[in-house]
């Protein structure tokens, strides 16, 4: 497996290596010492992090990394080998750089090996998972008692961003969250915008923030004042769904049947084609991993995967309602690493 810079080599080794224009790749070999080709000045904080043993082959800026890739392509034989590569994550230039160093290899496509790894999480994960959680609920609990008549998105932005900043633990990623109010709501994938909110409006932040380098991704829908019938009736179908869905989960069941059971309840009520996204997603280094929780993912759930429940129900012009909760599947169910309030009136 060839590993560049981001989360599959973070997950493999703890090193928390930039991408730049530098080349930086990890070759782990079966059965063999790893190979870390990488430029000369990140090699002293690579050698002090690393967790296992390995050979670096460094090169200066003045010598490029040709030579050092060549290395280490002929020192693994990769000439005969088949070689897992990173479709989601390698550049252009760094396959390049090993399919003219290593000719005659079969580069193949190693994610569904690295998803497999990642998806059931270890203690130490799940800790860290719930760590964020938890800071990530402190800062809905700080946004939601700012949620009046008169309050612009981007203001309720900035006080979420701003307690996850003062918490001293989290760490931002790079997308902005989702603040979305009244019409808003109606799109799932919004950013906040100068919309201030009015009497009757739902409002639905989705928010997200590392700790020790794990997710939490969280998304609450609230009430300004007294929202409309048609508000409340999706408010409580999407909350029923949500329960649905986290109330399935468990060992030995498929993903596809999580999305089912959530999607049921808000089909069988007649909203179905207002739900237009998969029920969740896994998370952990990234914020979306596998496993996808989705109609025609037949993969069986293992205790230690974690991932998130998020259905919702966006009508054009009216609004829109998403609860999501990450939920971590157990021996025997699943549990919810998040527990903020799910009513409507959970200010
Ligand atoms: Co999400």
């Amino acid at each position: 497996m060839a590993v560049v810079p981001g989360a599959n080599l973070r997950y493999l080794s703890g090193l928390n290596v930039h991408s730049t224009e530098r080349i930086a790749m990890a070759l782990f070999p079966l059965g063999d010492q790893p190979i870390l080709v990488v430029p000369v000045l990140e090699a002293p904080r690579a050698e002090a992090h690393l967790g296992f043993e390995a050979s670096f082959y460094t090169y200066t800026d003045e010598q490029g990394p040709d030579a050092a890739v060549r290395q280490a392509a002929s020192d693994l034989h990769l000439e005969d080998k088949v070689v897992g590569v990173e479709h989601l994550r390698m550049r252009v230039f760094e396959l390049r750089q090993l399919e003219q160093h290593a000719q005659g290899a079969r580069f193949v496509d190693g994610e569904p090996l690295m998803n497999q790894l990642r998806m059931v999480k270890d203690a130490e994960e799940i800790a860290a998972l719930r760590r964020a959680a938890r800071v990530n609920e402190e800062c809905f609990r700080q946004v939601a008692s700012h949620i009046k008549p008169g309050v612009t998105e981007r203001e309720l932005s900035k006080i979420w961003q701003k307690s996850a900043l003062d918490s001293g633990k989290a760490e931002l990623s790079d997308m902005p969250i989702i603040v979305a109010s009244g019409p808003n709501g109606a799109s799932p994938h919004t950013t906040a915008t100068s919309r201030r909110l009015q009497d009757g409006d739902l409002v639905t932040i989705d928010a997200f923030l590392l700790v020790d380098g794990y997710y939490s991704d969280i998304t609450r829908t609230y009430a300004v004042g007294e929202p409309k019938e048609e508000l409340k009736r999706i408010y409580t179908l999407v909350q029923e769904a949500n329960a649905a869905g986290r109330e399935i989960v468990k060992p030995g069941i498929k993903a596809e049947e999580v999305d089912a059971a959530a999607r049921g309840v808000i089909e069988q009520a007649g909203y179905g084609e207002y739900f237009i996204h998969r029920t969740g997603h896994g998370m952990g280094l990234e914020i979306h991993e596998a496993p996808n929780i989705v109609a025609g993912n037949d993969l069986v759930l293992k205790a230690g995967m974690v991932f998130t429940v998020e259905p919702g129900i966006y009508v054009p012009e009216l609004g829109g309602v998403r609860i999501e909760d990450d939920v971590v599947v157990t021996e025997d169910g699943c549990e919810s690493l998040t527990s903020l309030p799910r009513e409507l009136d959970g200010l």
